[in-house]
């Protein structure tokens, strides 16, 4: 078996939503300290839907496969359902990811968390700070 899916190579090689948003309401910034990837995504907001969604990744294929198959998947949604993307949702809609790079995952999770409590925070919205835990620095294998 391949190492990587179809999927993980097509959206790694044709990856969607790659960019920035000048307007963008909220902006999440995370990265994996060991390995050294970092994750940017910028969102746009309109009435708690998600409008439009860009990313930057400076990092390996399967983090780069991870932010367009993300993105691809809060587009269009409330906020409420990005919130509830998982890095396991996220792998899966790739038809999976080796163990040792199921980080990579993580990093447009978090991302995404990151972005949405960024909106938040400059838009004067409260929240419950429990929604959003600090991010684990370890590997997730
Ligand atoms: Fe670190 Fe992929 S190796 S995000």
């Amino acid at each position: 078996m391949a190492l990587y899916s179809e999927k993980v190579m097509d959206h790694f090689r044709n990856p969607r939503n790659v960019g920035k948003l000048d307007d963008a309401d909220g902006i999440g910034e995370v990265g994996n300290a060991r390995c050294g990837d970092i994750m940017k995504i910028y969102i746009k907001v309109e009435n708690d839907i998600i409008v439009d969604v860009k990313f930057n990744t400076f990092g390996c294929g399967s983090a780069i496969a991870s932010s367009s198959m993300a993105t691809e998947m809060i587009k269009g949604k409330h906020i409420g359902e990005a919130l509830e993307l998982t890095n396991k949702a996220v792998a899966e809609a790739l038809d999976g990811l080796p163990a040792h790079k199921m980080h990579c995952s993580v990093l447009a999770e978090e991302a995404i968390r990151a972005a949405i409590k960024n909106y938040y925070d400059t838009h004067g919205i409260s929240y419950d700070p429990a929604m959003f835990p600090e991010p684990h620095d370890e590997e997730e294998e």
